[in-house]
């Protein structure tokens, strides 16, 4: 390979829109340059026809016939559009998780699509960032769960499998940590808070087998990761043995001029090169200046064959020198993409994602014959926002309703009063009145609130988590009409919703499921589903509260809202409005029996953990029954508790099971005070509950 010939396996770039009927394609120029090898691979462009075009001319018409690989943000499905990865995490469901990307991978992957910049997998404790919504919440076991469980859909048992395309862990790293929750800015955390939580899912996607990681926008402590060795190199490879390659986010490279480590293009190059950027998207610098860097000496030629050999070996891991061609079958095409089994799948995706926040005096589940019903809200009927954002080839008009939904829910008989009220944002209060209207003339009233799609995801971040426009005063006047009301929130991220939560008759989080949103919802509403979701995310009462989640240290002056001088807001009660892992049921569930031994381990042996669970309901149910533990003191301090395990199970009425969970000692590892990743010798409390709050312990030692 000539040097502009191995730069140009570094260097990734956008499709092209050709006309408005095709998707995108490659340009006259992009023709030019992959004639000559210079791209290594090309995103945003899908279809089986389009993908096979381009590689021809890669594979027939460039001197060394290196094949290219296609990208494309696959994010929660391809044509079949499941719940966001936010709403997927409330399922605490791996094996769906693992199922809905490998769905996800299967339909791409018979539209030429090779690799998906998926899973997105920071940690995020600020619900303001909006691409939250991309994400598994605030918690590093869960996030490393789905991670793993992502990685492991989208590359199946094998990436040369025909089905199967490579995951890209992003972004490295914790860019969810951005200060004041805007997307793009400044991190600044402790090493020992990188490591011991945002730096836990990558880890585990890496372990996982994740071909790809793309670096974050964000600078950590005055480094942008882009051209942070310490971190692409040093730990990314250095400790965890990663043998994919590294991509650039959009441009990264030459920001890290305005980040203001760079002097100019080829500075920003050599820097995100020799950090372990191995290939650049979108920005140019590579493909201008590393030639020259190299021949300069400012760029070794040892470490350009590293890079090309790292994205070669994923290349090859996909299967394309054998079959160039593989993801590119127009037949697979037209037989893969959006089955009645796949669109099945996100139907059952969604109301597992379904988180039921209040329900008061059994309001719900609704029963199908009631005699009439309102349906009111800028959201109740409205397809296109429940895709929600980075729906890849999701289209509006295969979406069903919530509206169309309850049509086909209810009875024949059953009236049904639908009027919009308001829009999602706006200060018309003209469709107000016909919907008190219609509330008043109803048994019960349905009213979908919440987000634009594009309030949520990249470049979105909100300064307040109120529910957007004039939709709070809406549901203040349907509600004066005294009849039950009950709310479905349809958002990419926690909102703060202190007047629903103490009005509304039921509540119902449903973030943005997908395709078969309506339904999913509906099959909750009428007791079709029994909810079974659990928030991933701290559910705050206001946005001044934020960063709020669950496992945060105590500080010397805990909170107490009965004492002034102790860590609070005047303001407000100090408890979130709806804690981590919270998620209620039409059964109810009791926990008794919490037993572990033995009581006392060393730092290598396991505490068996065990507690009985019964379904004291009159329905069947499932309950995801959690596990925390806190280290009571420390050479640090240490969160007030975290998640170390979890365990779905299904109980019918009157059915009770004990629930095992194993405690290792490697689980109880933390950094101490000089850094070494130990387990500390000292009394522990194991907690034991349906969410974060509601919990009950015991205690056992290390010696
Ligand atoms: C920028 C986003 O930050 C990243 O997540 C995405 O994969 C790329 N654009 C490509 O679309």
């Amino acid at each position: 390979m000539t040097i502009e010939e191995k730069v140009g396996q570094l260097v990734q770039v956008t499709g092209w829109h050709r006309d408005s009927l095709s998707g995108p394609t490659v340009s006259p120029q992009q023709e030019e340059l992959i004639k000559r090898g210079l791209l290594g691979g090309i995103f945003n462009i899908w279809g089986a026809e389009a993908t096979h075009e381009a590689q021809k001319i890669a594979v027939e018409k460039s001197r060394l016939r290196i094949p290219l690989i296609f990208g494309l943000d696959v994010i929660h499905g391809f044509r079949t559009t499941f719940p966001i990865p936010l709403a997927e995490a409330s399922s605490w469901d791996t094996a769906m998780v693992e199922r809905d990307a490998r769905i996800a991978a299967r339909e791409a992957s018979s539209a030429g699509v090779d690799w998906t910049f998926a899973p997105m997998v920071d940690i995020a404790r600020d619900p303001r960032w909006g691409r939250i919504a991309e994400g598994s919440g605030e918690d590093p076991l869960l996030g490393s769960l789905m991670a793993a469980a992502r990685v492991r859909g989208f590359q199946g048992n094998d990436p040369s499998q025909s089905n199967s395309i490579a995951a890209c862990a992003k972004h490295f790293a914790a860019y969810g940590g951005a200060e004041g929750g805007r997307d793009y800015n400044t991190v600044d955390m402790s090493e020992r808070t990188l490591r011991e939580v945002y730096l836990l899912p990558y880890r585990a996607a890496v372990d996982a087998g994740a071909l790809t990681v793309m670096s974050s926008f964000n600078e950590i402590g005055g480094v942008p990761s882009t051209g942070n060795r310490a971190l692409m190199t040093g730990i990314l490879r250095g400790e965890w043995g990663f043998r994919g390659f590294v991509v650039s986010d959009w441009t990264a490279v030459t920001e890290l001029i305005l980040h203001g480590v760079a002097s100019d293009t080829p500075h920003a190059a050599a820097l995100a090169f020799n950090a372990g950027t191995d290939a650049d998207m979108e920005s140019g610098a590579y493909l201008q200046f590393l030639p020259r860097l190299v021949r300069d000496g400012k760029v070794s030629m040892a470490a350009l064959d590293e890079g090309v050999r790292r994205v070669l070996r994923v290349k090859y891991a996909l299967g394309l020198f054998d079959d160039p061609y593989r993801h590119c079958t127009p037949e697979r095409e037209k037989s893969n993409i959006l089955t009645p089994a796949n669109i099945a799948a996100s139907r059952e995706a969604g109301r597992r994602s379904i988180v039921l926040l209040k329900n008061s005096g059994g309001l719900l589940p609704l029963r199908k014959d009631i005699r009439s019903l309102a349906v009111i809200g800028p959201l109740a009927d409205d397809g296109a926002n429940l895709l929600g954002p980075w729906d890849a080839l999701g289209r509006p008009a295969d979406v069903v309703t919530l509206l169309e939904a309850i049509h086909s829910a209810v009875s024949p008989a059953t009236k049904i009063l639908y009027a919009k009220g308001c829009s999602i944002e706006g200060t018309d209060r003209g469709g107000f009145a016909a919907a008190v209207e219609s509330a008043r003339n109803a048994d019960a009233v349905i009213i979908a609130l919440g987000e634009s799609r594009e309030m949520s995801g990249e470049a979105s971040s909100r300064s307040t988590l109120a529910i957007p426009g004039l939709q709070n005063e809406l549901l203040e006047s349907v509600a004066s009409a005294g009849k039950p009301v009950i709310l479905v929130l349809m958002n990419g991220r926690p909102l703060a919703i202190p007047w629903a939560e103490e009005h509304a008759g039921a509540i119902v989080e449903s973030w943005f499921l997908g395709i078969r949103s309506g339904n999913a919802i509906a099959d909750v509403l009428f007791g079709e589903y029994n909810p079974s979701g659990k928030l991933p995310v701290t559910f705050p009462r206001t946005v001044g509260q934020v960063p709020y989640y669950y496992n945060h240290k105590n500080s010397g002056r805990p909170a107490n809202d009965a004492e002034k001088y102790t860590s609070r807001y005047i303001d407000l009660p100090s408890s979130p409005l709806y804690p981590f892992g919270f998620g209620l049921s039409y059964t109810t569930f009791d926990y008794s029996g919490l037993a572990l031994s033995p009581g006392v381990i060393d730092t290598s042996g396991t505490v068996t953990v065990s507690v009985s669970v019964k379904n004291t309901g009159t329905r069947p149910g499932e309950e995801v029954v959690q596990f925390y533990v806190r280290q009571d003191f420390g050479s640090v301090t240490r969160p007030v508790k975290e998640l170390k395990g979890f365990e779905r199970i299904a109980l019918a009425p009157g059915e009770s099971r004990q629930v095992k969970f194993l405690l290792r000692g490697s689980d109880l590892r933390m950094y101490d005070a000089a850094m070494r990743h130990v387990v500390e010798p000292g009394t522990y409390t194991v907690f034991v509950g349906t969410n974060s709050r509601d919990v009950t312990e015991l205690h056992f030692s290390v010696q």
